[in-house]
């Protein structure tokens, strides 16, 4: 067993070098490990992964425990189970089919008007860029920022700093989750955060300020209940925001490193093919949680009931058995695990790909003959999210 992991899984590790322990596990040819640490098992294989993520014995819910133990007033713990039995990854049949519907038609209909609305935003981004020489272009802030704000609030039918304001207080109020025990004043924080975001929406409905056949329009026309409904444009916002942003990073950030060896990549795959291979590579959410119904019996290893599982789709996403040029860019065959597997398949990830790919579309078509270097980039990996930090371009003529 390889150096990396004998001492079991760290979070150091997942963090500091992610892939080389993915490669080290592969190598060894263990699929499923226990780490010590994180009280969890680990799944790696992308066949046991894609088939596991469907498999009804793993559920979803690992929040109501978490709620119930909490030392809050029972109002606020009303509050707070109210909110939470309505995040769709974190709920289980029936009820999440029927919520989940709620969201998915709406999206649907969205999906056709996507790339009209992210191709018009990527040409008022990135255009000017071709009458300019030799620029130093902060690939964050000036080029992926604006993009996915622009887009996703277009998207939700909103206005852009009304869009801003419900993810900033919506991310208050998802926070404290990420929290293992969370204090008097965390949980204050997030009932205010709750209400607050609640209040915001209220107000954007009475006020009648949203776009007609917006996915915002969509979800208040489609569902009756005020509470389903405030708890689902706050879900949208928040789990669509980061991930959607991250996608955009890492398609400049794969644009820019991969032809600067090869010229002629994309006379060998297509565009749609790049982006969906830079989606495959750098996975935003690296995992999917579940835990156990009942005892499973896999590979010789038992996973007891109640034990959590952590489902790598960023590993089985590099799985060398699975995928030719496993740790670079190719012409994949399988399809990559970045959006889930299963009921929880994120309801997003057509709209983000139509996105992204417009947005390469109008990069590369502009672009194209300057020279791009990338002079700075910082990866942040915090274990349930990876991303670029920074990304500091130089476009030369
Ligand atoms: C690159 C962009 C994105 C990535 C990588 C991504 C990834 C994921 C993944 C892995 C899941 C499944 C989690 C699980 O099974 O535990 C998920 C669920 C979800 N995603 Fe996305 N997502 C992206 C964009 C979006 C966007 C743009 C939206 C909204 C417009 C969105 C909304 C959701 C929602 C609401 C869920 C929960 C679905 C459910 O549990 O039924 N995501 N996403």
């Amino acid at each position: 067993m390889k150096a990396l992991y004998s001492e079991g899984l760290n979070t150091r590790d997942f963090t500091k070098k992610r892939y080389e322990l993915y490669n080290n596990v592969f190598e060894s040819g263990e699929d499923i490990l226990w780490s010590k640490e994180h009280k969890a098992w680990f799944v790696f294989n992308y066949d046991l992964v894609s088939i596991l993520l469907k498999d009804k014995r793993f559920n979803a819910n690992r929040k109501k425990g978490f709620i119930d133990k909490l030392e809050a007033q029972d109002s606020e713990k009303n509050i707070l189970s109210s909110f939470y039995s309505r995040w769709l990854m974190y709920m289980d049949e029936p009820d999440h089919s029927k919520l989940r519907k709620g969201i998915q038609v709406p999206i649907n209909k969205i999906n056709s008007t996507t790339p009209e609305i992210a191709h018009l935003i990527a040409k008022e981004i990135i255009i000017p860029y071709k009458s300019k020489s030799n620029l130093v272009v902060d690939a964050i802030e000036d080029l992926a920022i604006p993009f996915t704000n622009l887009v996703l609030s277009k998207i939700m039918g909103l206005g852009l700093s009304d869009y801003e304001l419900v993810l900033r207080e919506a991310n208050n109020a998802i926070d404290f989750l990420w929290k293992p025990f969370p204090n008097k004043s965390d949980i204050q924080n997030t009932v205010n955060s709750i209400n607050s975001s609640f209040n915001i929406i209220r107000n954007i409905i009475k006020n009648d300020d949203y776009s007609p056949n917006s996915l915002f329009d969509l979800v208040v026309k489609n569902i009756g209940n005020d509470e389903d409904r405030l708890a689902l444009i706050i879900n949208v916002a928040v789990d669509g925001h980061e991930p959607f942003l991250s996608a955009v990073k890492s398609f400049i950030f794969f644009y820019a490193h991969c032809l600067a060896y090869d010229e002629k990549l994309l006379e060998k795959i297509s565009l749609e093919q790049l982006v969906e291979e830079t989606l495959r590579l750098e996975c935003p959410f690296p995992y999917c949680a579940r835990s156990a119904n009942e005892d499973i019996h896999i590979n010789n290893k038992t996973i007891r009931k109640g034990d959590r599982v952590i489902f790598l789709i960023s590993a089985a996403n590099r799985d060398p058995k699975k995928f030719e040029n496993a740790q670079g860019i190719g012409a994949s065959k399988h399809h990559n695990l970045t959006f889930g597997v299963g009921s929880h398949f994120c309801p997003g990830s057509i709209l983000t790909k139509k996105a992204v790919i417009e947005f390469a579309k109008i990069f590369i078509s502009t672009l194209s003959n300057k020279k791009i270097t990338i002079i700075e980039k910082k990866w942040n990996d915090s274990f349930g999210f990876r991303t670029l930090d920074k990304l500091i371009l130089s476009i030369e003529d």
